[in-house]
């Protein structure tokens, strides 16, 4: 399954973003509540859900925000929100390198039982798909795994674009730093590469960790390209600045 993410082997465009909107606000409460049952049926802890849940709902409202800065149209802006909803329900189980391909298609299913359109099915998929990021955290642990010439497929849309940086904007956000600190307290390997920054530098494990999702933050700020994320992104890496000293940044 993974080969299929080697560069250039995925040719898939996102063709149906034209057409009336076939969702509500009834609809996204519906599957914002799929997806925490989901998680719940895949035995994850209640902790990680809480900050799952909070994380999704910052993407989904930063796609609303976004869309609407950004002049989408309605349909475009209802394949944003849906995937910004959807687009971590693989997450939490299962390989981590792979819970934006598993995601786009169980995204695709649930929309497909709901009664929706093919058009509008696929266009999440592959916005959910193309989620993963060029050279963010999961980029890199997977070319640790699967060679240096790992690529996950980019979104290749204005809409793919939009849930992605909102997705890695929540990562500037108080909100973000809890659930990224939350995360690499019961993740294994984060464990121990935190420990092994903590002897290395001489800070304790706790800064060791906060100061890998301030380099988290400040590569996601570098990747944000949409101009009215990028005005957003900058202040939110301003107050991150005032708030961390600049040489701890720069350790
Ligand atoms: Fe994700
Ligand atoms: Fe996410």
């Amino acid at each position: 399954m993974i080969k299929n993410f080697k560069k250039n082997e995925i040719n898939v465009s996102e063709p149906f973003l034209e057409g009336t909107i076939e969702t509500d606000e009834k609809d996204w409460e519906f599957l914002e509540a799929k997806v925490e049952d989901f998680y719940k049926s895949n035995n994850i802890s209640e902790e990680t859900i809480e900050q799952f849940i909070i994380h999704n709902k910052q993407v989904k409202n930063f796609a609303i925000k976004f869309s609407e800065e950004e002049n989408f149209n309605n349909r475009e802006k209802e394949i944003a929100v849906l995937s910004a909803i959807l687009h971590d329900i693989a997450k939490g189980f299962g390989e981590f390198e792979l819970h934006g391909e598993k995601g786009g298609e169980i995204a695709e299913k649930i929309l497909l039982e709901m009664g929706k359109s093919q058009g509008l099915a696929k266009s999440v998929k592959l916005a959910i798909i193309r989620h993963m990021g060029k050279e963010g955290y999961p980029t890199r642990i997977s070319k640790e795994k699967y060679g240096n010439d790992f690529e996950y497929p980019q979104p290749a849309t204005k809409v793919g674009q939009l849930v992605y940086e909102c997705d890695i904007l929540t990562q500037l956000t108080p909100e973000g730093f809890e659930k990224i600190l939350h995360l690499r307290k019961t993740d294994k390997k984060n464990i121990e590469e935190d420990k092994k920054t903590a002897s290395g530098k001489g800070i304790t494990e706790n800064e060791a960790a906060l100061l890998s999702v301030l380099k988290n933050a400040e590569e996601s700020y570098n990747l944000i390209k949409i101009k009215p994320i990028k005005k957003f992104a900058k202040e939110l890496w301003e107050k991150i600045q005032k708030k961390y000293p600049n040489s701890f940044i720069n350790f």
